[in-house]
């Protein structure tokens, strides 16, 4: 059922998961788009030599024509500028909320019947754009943030318990820049509440460092951004939507009343299946959680306003 994926963006994130689909997935055709002259080509031809390591007959197309995105399942946009070091999500906003408009009178023409997954930062925001332009349902557009988020996490917890990831559980919602929640009523190991295994200081480094991973990656990389977990992040959400898994992951949903938010794209805990997003999973909050939510709305407005 699906057999076409297409990614717009052929930079660090865009190529890494191109490589990891044509390694690992059943797709029958990968399209890879980018503006950058030769570039998508070029990442597509270096890919493709590795088809006989795994066997792969998936076609793989590289070209700067928007054409070859027809008939897509899923397109994936990671097309944009990277938020450099000194650079604010808000810097990255003006630039990116231009190509995301460009992008969707693509993805309108060519591949509207699409399922869509928004990449490009500030994503929050970037999502709120592709949702507006394409008129896409909520089931199809969202964005992927908070599932890298998650996965930071439960590395950071990894390292400060030294216990295995696979019997921990932890997850982070709202929005995908340093106020993203991260709520220790999220974090368990094997069921039980987090402040049995970590003490109190521990438990504000777990929360602080997760908040300031992707600032922290830039600050040593300096030119550009993380590639190596988000890609895979993708990669998770296209297996949940092309397997029809039905997997709980937070990604970032327009939503509709949900949590006392309207129009505004926020990272939540989602049913992914074929359909995109099946449903959204309303948490019972905690305190906390719930006055960090309702300061989403005024400050996405705020930015909106600038
Ligand atoms: P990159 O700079 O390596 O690649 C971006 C590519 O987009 C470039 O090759 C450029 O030519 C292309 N591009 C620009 N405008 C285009 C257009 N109109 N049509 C087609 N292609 C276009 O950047 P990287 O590291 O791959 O990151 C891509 C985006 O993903 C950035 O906005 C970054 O902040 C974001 N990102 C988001 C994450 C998340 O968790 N949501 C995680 C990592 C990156």
């Amino acid at each position: 059922m699906f057999k076409k994926v297409s990614i717009i963006g052929a930079g660090a994130v865009g190529s890494t998961l191109t490589f990891h689909l044509f390694s690992r997935s059943h797709f029958k055709e990968i399209a890879l788009v980018d503006i950058a002259d030769g570039l998508a080509k070029g990442v597509s031809l270096d890919i493709e030599d590795s088809r006989s390591f795994f066997d792969s007959t998936a076609q793989i197309i590289g070209t700067d024509d928007f054409c070859a995105i027809a008939d897509s399942d899923i397109v994936v946009v990671t097309a944009g500028v990277a938020r450099k070091d000194g650079m604010t999500r808000h810097d990255l906003l003006k630039i990116n909320a231009k190509v995301a408009k460009d992008i969707s009178s693509h993805i309108k023409k060519h591949a509207s019947k699409s399922i869509l997954i928004v990449v490009t930062n500030p994503l929050d925001l970037i999502t709120g754009i592709f949702a507006k332009e394409t008129g896409f349902e909520r089931n199809r557009v969202f964005g992927m943030g908070s599932s890298l988020d998650s996965a930071r996490l439960l590395n950071i917890l990894h390292q400060e318990t030294k216990i295995s990831t696979s019997v921990l559980e932890a997850f982070v919602f709202g929005l995908h820049n340093n106020d993203m929640i991260v709520s220790r009523d999220r974090m368990r190991v094997k069921g039980e509440t987090i402040n049995k295994f970590l003490d109190e200081e521990a438990i504000k480094r777990v929360q602080n460092k997760t908040a300031h991973r992707g600032g922290e990656i830039i600050s040593f990389l300096k030119n550009r951004s993380a590639n190596f977990a988000p890609s895979y992040s993708i990669f998770r959400l296209i297996e949940a939507i092309s397997k029809n898994k039905n997997e709980i992951i937070p990604v970032c949903a327009l939503l509709k009343g949900e949590y006392g938010l309207t129009d505004v794209c926020v990272g939540v805990p989602c049913i992914i299946n074929s359909k995109g997003i099946e449903k959204v999973v309303e948490l019972t909050l905690g305190e906390e959680e719930k006055i960090k939510l309702r300061k989403i709305q005024d400050s996405i407005n705020e930015i909106n306003n600038v």
